[in-house]
């Protein structure tokens, strides 16, 4: 661990004042370092009290999505072990795609407090104003085959709902397949994309953007964030580390349990499901009353005719 981040345990093991010379000697460095790794710290936004004769306190570390803040107390094992962050990327999806070219390993979370080319789904733009929400892609390396990856965003969905309720009081609804709403906007997107050859997924990237302190004026008119719909503002790594905790659960549970309880926990979020949607994809367009979710991830949908469709994705409009 660089010395920076050593100081940085230190304060806020400590909680209060300590002084330069036990830190100096607890980590083995001069006290002129110390006061320069301080000063650092202080430029990169730490906000860091010194006082004569007490010494140093940490009183707020800086608004960011700082790979050693996230992993601070991040118990998971896969989900964030290795994180790469930009302050501007174009989208996180392609320095994910191109850190996973590279070998990254699975669970490489790559994240940006702004993004220039966000990306949603079906070629929609994502607006990623600057340290306002959660952007990040997550690289992951499953045994499966390109016909499951429908799972694995359901997955994605399910886990990103629960540690938005964990997080705050806001009620994550699923919209089919995976947009996050409450109360009808989104607040929430999940985006999957998969390099795969032959019928072997070598690796997936699932982006995810969360509205976290984006005021209405940051957003499209239909989204929502959670400090709009809360009145609050929140601590975004303390959210991204939820995020990666939930992942880290949702993934084990479809590797070791299989696809059932995350379609059981899809269908608690779900507020598509019993309602009359219109789906349309590349394929065409179906409407009709979605009433179940199959086996793999596709939604079923009776048509006024009684001919049930099943779609895999496509855009979905729904009433209630
Ligand atoms: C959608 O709802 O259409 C999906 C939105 C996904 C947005 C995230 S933000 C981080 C990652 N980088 C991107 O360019 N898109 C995803």
């Amino acid at each position: 661990m660089p010395m920076k981040e050593k100081i940085i345990h230190f304060l806020k093991q400590s909680g209060g004042y300590v002084s330069g010379e036990e830190m100096s000697e607890q980590l083995k460095v001069s006290r002129s370092a110390v006061w320069k790794y301080i000063d650092q710290m202080r430029q990169d936004g730490y906000d860091i009290a010194a006082v004569p004769h007490l010494g140093y306190k940490l009183e707020a570390v800086p608004d960011k999505l700082l790979p050693h803040e996230i992993q601070f107390g991040l118990k998971t094992k896969i989900m964030g072990r290795h994180i790469v962050a930009f302050e501007t990327a174009g989208s996180t999806m392609d320095e994910a795609f191109r850190l996973g070219m590279d070998g990254a390993p699975e669970g490489t979370v790559v994240c940006a407090e702004a993004q220039t080319k966000g990306r949603g789904r079906l070629g929609r733009a994502w607006a990623s104003p600057k340290a306002k929400g959660v952007y990040c892609s997550l690289i992951l390396r499953p045994q499966f085959s390109p016909a499951q990856m429908a799972q694995l965003t359901l997955m994605a969905a399910v886990a990103l709902a629960e540690a938005i309720e964990k997080v705050s009081t806001v009620k994550a609804r699923i919209k089919w397949p995976n947009d996050v709403l409450t109360g009808g906007r989104k607040l929430a997107g999940i985006l999957t994309e998969l390099r795969a050859e032959m019928d072997q997924v070598k690796f997936l990237v699932i982006g995810i953007g969360l509205n976290v302190n984006a005021a209405a004026g940051h957003l499209v008119p239909e989204a929502t964030s959670l400090k709009m719909e809360t009145g609050t503002s929140f601590d975004r790594v303390a959210v991204l580390q939820e995020i990666l905790r939930s992942l880290e659960f949702w993934y084990g549970t479809l590797n070791h349990g299989g696809f059932k309880p995350v379609i059981e926990a899809w269908k608690r979020y779900s507020i598509t499901l019993s309602k009359r949607v219109r789906v349309s994809d590349p394929g065409g367009t179906v409407e009709g009353v979605a009433f179940d979710l199959d086996s793999d991830g596709g939604l079923l949908i009776r048509q006024d005719s009684g001919a049930v469709i099943k779609k895999m994705a496509g855009d979905v409009s729904q009433w209630r």
